[in-house]
């Protein structure tokens, strides 16, 4: 697996220092893809090749390699296996490196390349188009940007530093024509990807945008991890097993003082049968009450924001529970729930989608529906009853079992996945009453 951050934005925003900052700092693989076309760019001057000489720069490509190496936290690029970090930033380059980068031969071969450094390791990229074209599921999108005379002003300097000579006027003039250049590209014009997050470093010092994108970084590190720890099923080992029936007895215990359960009709499920469990959702004990009092192990499918809890989660790994991206297509959560009928075991799931749904007057989602068609499996329905007040009865009614073998579709149409919803509420209702 790996981790990627892009940072795009126009020439002179500062994503070069940005970059080699957090490189250094979060330990991330700084690549320069500017650099790689720079290479290009410096090819052609070392071999005369002109811009017009289109040809010659499309061979020139298969026979060139170009090499980026980050040791130390330093970043050398190499040219045929020569170190170029130092050439490449010459004024030569950078006057006609934007046009080399538009021709889209050029681009389709570095993107390739660049793709290549990347892969299988945590990167942080800096470009034009990483979040857009190169990597447009890149983990962290940043996008800089800064006032043209902000921008020109901070080049006008780095020049001077570098004994460069341009005039002010030149290197504005310069960033303009570049800025036109990246923005009109065929492909991986400069843009903004819907998901980058924006920073205007017109008026930040480096160290405030630094500490922003590191913040950035670090939300996303967290969520990465909070998913590991929420998605990674826990092992089917002896231990497991014996905490299981330990923590299930204990708990059963405990909601036949609190709620004192009671349940009718389990002779409905069958031993070694896959099923799936459909019940109403009334509150938040209620997924526990199927869970514990039910002979077999059922697995439920939940909302993953319940795994925040260090304790749920805990409990939602050693009852092999399913956690499920809310408003999003979460195929993870659906290759569990697949696997689990496959193995005869029993899915649960809340067809209302949310708590009390149907008093809400909230549409039923069809997730349950699809399942049983998709899979043609056998749909329990359950009513559970009560209030979970303490103290008061809760009683878990499992109903007659559904068959949907018959309609089983791989690609189920709405109107059958809306009456198969229909019939699996309209007896979770009866169950209730
Ligand atoms: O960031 P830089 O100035 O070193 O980039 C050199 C040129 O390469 C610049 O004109 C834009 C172009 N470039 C690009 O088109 N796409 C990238 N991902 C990176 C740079």
């Amino acid at each position: 697996m790996s981790f990627i951050v892009a940072i795009d934005g126009p020439a002179g925003t500062g994503k070069g220092t940005i970059t080699a900052l957090i490189s250094k700092h979060m330990g991330l693989i700084n690549i320069d893809t500017g650099a790689t076309y720079r290479c290009v760019a410096l090819a052609m001057l070392n071999n005369n090749i002109k811009l017009e000489e289109k040809e010659k720069i499309i061979e020139l490509l298969d026979k060139i390699e170009i090499d980026i190496k980050n040791e130390k936290s330093k970043q050398t690029i190499l040219l045929n296996g020569e170190d170029v970090t130092t050439q490449i930033r010459s004024k030569e380059v950078s006057q006609i490196v934007s046009q080399v980068s538009s021709i889209v031969e050029v681009r389709l071969k570095l993107v390739e390349l660049q793709r290549k450094l990347a892969m299988g390791k945590d990167v942080i990229m800096e470009g034009r188009d990483i979040g857009t074209y190169v990597f447009p599921k890149a983990d962290v999108k940043i996008y800089l940007d800064a006032d043209e005379e902000e921008r020109a002003k901070r080049r006008y300097k780095e020049c001077k530093q570098k004994g460069i000579e341009m005039s002010y006027e030149e290197v504005l003039k310069n960033i303009q024509i570049r800025d036109k250049n990246d923005k009109e590209k065929e492909i991986g014009a400069l843009k903004v990807a819907e998901d980058a997050t924006v920073i205007d470093t017109t008026n930040l010092s480096i160290n405030q945008v630094k500490n922003q994108v590191k913040k950035i970084i670090r939300k996303k590190q967290k969520e990465i991890e909070h998913r590991k720890k929420v998605y990674t099923p826990r092992p089917d080992t002896k231990w497991k097993q014996i905490e299981y029936k330990m923590v299930k007895a204990f708990l059963r215990g405990l909601y036949r003082i609190v709620y004192r359960v009671k349940k009718v009709g389990e002779e409905n499920i069958e031993d070694d049968k896959p099923y799936i469990i459909c019940a109403n959702h009334i509150n938040y004990l209620d997924a526990a009450a199927i869970v514990l009092f039910t002979k077999r192990k059922v697995c439920f499918v939940g909302k993953e924001d319940l795994c925040r809890s260090v304790i749920l989660n805990w409990l939602a790994h050693l009852f092999d529970c399913i956690p499920i991206k809310r408003n999003a297509q979460d195929i993870e959560a659906m290759k569990r729930s697949f696997k689990v009928l496959k193995e005869n075991g029993i899915l649960g799931i809340f067809p209302e989608g949310t708590r009390k749904g149907l008093a809400k007057g909230a549409a039923i989602k069809n997730g349950a529906a699809f399942m049983a068609v998709r899979t043609g499996s056998t749909v329990i329905p359950v009513g559970i009853k009560g209030s979970f007040k303490p103290f008061t009865r809760v009683t878990v009614n499992y109903g007659k079992p559904l068959d949907y073998s018959k309609c089983q579709s791989k690609s189920p149409e709405k109107e059958v996945l809306n009456q198969v919803s229909e019939e699996i509420m309209s007896n979770i209702i009866m169950l209730t009453k």
